[in-house]
């Protein structure tokens, strides 16, 4: 039996929303969505109240999802001009640097507004208009908040690309959207190392497609020497300087889109997730409130980066709609020592705290006392995302850095769903370690096996939800097909997260992990058939099968089996170019952690690639690889178990 924690009476009775109001509102939430999402959406400032709430069809004869379609708003306007009347001298955003030394900065909402303002400003008047995209790539530093809200302000749509993507992946996603301007810094800061990020811009628009981009904006981070070529390339510094610090909204409807994040799926090019203005922006600061029992003296830490969607809904977006104060942290957990996360949180008296079971399992093998060198007092409530937590991490979370005071919530949601779907509401929610629980409110999931059947009761399958909410993604940018395809198609009539679950007696909800071809390594979602292709691409490559493995840290790694072109001989020193290749062709977080020779590959005599045989190998359990006659030739498996006895 897994043990169960309830809230503590002291935190429940000050908390927003309790047990029973919990039964209540998801009662009405899933019954009449229309009342329940039309009262909701009154927590942000409209221009025009939207009348029509949720008009979805996942019929695929009708497909459309819309929500609040008549409505007009800004979301800039929402996150910071709102809040000028009673909270101008609040801090919005708090910077804490890489390096302790340097000063950290609190960014007031007055300030946050003139900082937006001046570069909304600036881009109009660089000829950035409503629906343009604007790609940034950027560290976690203040403007790129200022970046994402300054297009959000004049209704341009943003791309955000996480700073560790090489030239060639910032290169494909500008070319899919077609970006018009670029805002990038000279460099970033990490862990005391520079990251060449106008380097990689630069490399970047060499390539083939990227001839849209017509302005460079660079933010000077650290003053390094970058090539600046006229009259693309312009200081940011200096095409803000003397823009007026008030500047007109544009009115945008509810369905606009916001901002495109490129993510990846089992198959081909990464996708560009799309999410519109309205609903996106009354979940993300719905479910942040709810989820983290938002009060208006919280200070609110996310570790994620911008570059993902965390960073997007719970570091700028939710946080900022709510008017809280939102630390953007520039370093790494472990720079300059173990202790620094726990020393940021008393430094700047950290109350809520979101961060990734990565992030706690590598913190977890330093022991306690880095911990217990800081107090940690200020802490309220502990949130955790991006993969599976297991119960041991859980446990550590709980008891050695929240003291056994603070819940955890334990998140499951996705880059498509712009917010939070399954999760304990820290007042309401009798706690599992391990388990994410409880739907949100308006979230109606099920299990279903692989013919589409629904599971009732206690089960294990395929994580499906059945209706929409307002966070939805729309669709993909430039292919409303392949959305359809890709998420409505395996089961119709419901949305495919591509997760699989267990749900217990208690109706509690264990994210078991992808089901698809998509490997979650520390968080991040790399498709398979990417790093395949980046692969192959290689001149002495003939094919490549990439699997995930278990990655005590990493929670899931990445295991390549290449077989090389006749002729070309394997040895230590290929093996290191084929993994900086790689790195270079995709990035840093899609190295892989083992690349094992394959003479060749399980294929199916059809020559489909057998992949849950490359699993098993790759996970080291050669007793369980099952039915193996259907190969074409049986005699690839030995030869791989071979080969890996001898790595
Ligand atoms: C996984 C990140 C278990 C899951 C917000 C999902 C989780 C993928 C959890 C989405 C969780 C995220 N428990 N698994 N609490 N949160 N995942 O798009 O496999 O980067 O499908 O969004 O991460 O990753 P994405």
């Amino acid at each position: 039996m897994s043990d169960v924690i309830a809230p503590r009476e002291e935190f429940a009775a000050a908390a927003l929303t309790r047990a029973d109001d919990y039964a209540r509102l998801y009662q009405e939430s899933t019954q009449d969505p229309d009342a329940f999402w039309g009262r909701v959406a009154g927590r942000l400032d409209w221009n025009r109240a939207p009348t029509r709430i949720k008009d979805v069809s996942y019929d695929l004869a009708d497909f459309h999802i819309r929500w609040y379609a008549d409505g007009e708003l800004n979301a800039a306007v929402n996150c910071v001009d709102r809040h000028l009347a009673t909270r101008g001298d609040k801090v919005a955003l708090i910077w804490e640097p890489d390096d302790p030394k340097q000063q950290a900065r609190r960014i007031t909402y007055r300030e946050l507004h003139a900082e937006v303002c001046r570069l909304a400003n600036a881009l109009e008047n660089l000829g950035v208009v409503k629906g343009d995209r604007v790609t940034l790539y950027l560290p976690m530093i203040p403007e790129a908040a200022y970046a994402m809200l300054a297009c959000a302000r004049i209704g341009a749509i943003h791309s955000v690309v996480f700073g560790g993507f090489s030239p060639d992946s910032i290169a494909g996603r500008i070319a899919d959207c077609g970006s018009k301007l670029v805002i990038t810094a000279d460099e970033g800061l990490r862990g005391g190392k520079p990251i060449a990020l106008k380097k990689n811009v630069d490399e970047a628009l060499k390539k083939p497609g990227t001839q849209s981009v017509e302005t460079v904006l660079v933010v000077r981070r650290t003053g390094a020497t970058v090539d600046m070529q006229m009259p693309r390339d312009r200081w940011y510094d200096a095409v803000v300087e003397g823009q007026p610090a008030t500047h007109q909204a544009q009115p945008m409807n509810a369905e606009d889109p916001l901002f495109i994040l490129y993510t990846s799926g089992s198959t081909g090019k990464p996708k560009g997730v799309l999410h519109t203005t309205g609903g996106y922006l009354v979940y993300a600061s719905y479910t942040h409130e709810q989820v983290f029992d938002l009060k208006d003296d919280d200070v609110y830490w996310c570790t994620a980066d911008v570059g993902w969607v965390t960073g997007h809904s719970y570091l700028v977006y939710g946080p900022l709609a709510n008017g809280a104060t939102s630390l953007m942290f520039e370093g790494v957990p472990n720079y300059p020592d173990v202790s620094r996360f726990w020393e940021v949180i008393d430094k700047h008296q950290v109350t809520l705290f979101y961060t990734a079971p990565t992030a706690i399992r590598a913190l977890m093998r330093e022991g306690e006392a880095p911990v217990k060198k800081a107090s940690r007092a200020s802490l309220r409530v502990l949130g955790s995302v991006g993969e599976p937590i297991n119960p041991e991490a859980w446990r550590w979370y709980y008891d050695v850095v929240g003291d056994g005071r603070c819940p955890v919530v334990d998140t499951w949601w996705q880059t498509e769903t712009g917010g939070i779907l399954i999760t304990p509401l820290p007042g309401a929610t009798d706690l599992k370690p391990g388990s994410a629980t409880l739907p949100f409110f308006g979230i109606q999931p099920a299990l279903v096996d692989a013919n589409g059947q629904e599971l009732e009761g206690a089960a294990e399958g395929n994580l499906v939800i059945k209706d929409s909410w307002p966070g939805q993604m729309r669709t993909v940018y430039g292919d409303d097909q392949r959305f359809i395809d890709t998420y409505f198609k395996t089961y119709p009539g419901r949305y495919f997260t591509g997760d699989g679950c267990r749900r217990d007696a208690d109706g509690y909800y264990w994210i078991t992990g992808r089901v698809d071809d998509v490997i979650n390594v520390s968080g991040h979602r790399i498709g398979t058939a990417e790093v395949e292709s980046a692969l192959v691409a290689h001149p002495k490559v003939a094919e490549a099968a990439v699997v995930g493995f278990p990655h005590d840290i990493k929670g899931q790694g990445i295991y390549a089996y290449v077989t090389l072109n006749a002729g070309e001989q394997p040895d230590d020193d290929l093996r290191k170019e084929l993994v900086a290749w790689v790195r270079k062709e995709i990035g840093p977080i899609a190295s892989p952690d083992h690349l094992q020779w394959a003479p060749g590959l399980p294929k199916t005599r059809s020559g489909k690639i057998m992949r849950r045989i490359l699993r098993k190998i790759a996970e080291n359990q050669p007793d369980q690889l099952g039915d193996t006659s259907t190969l074409a030739d049986p005699s690839v498996v030995q030869a791989l178990l071979d080969e890996r006895k001898v790595k």
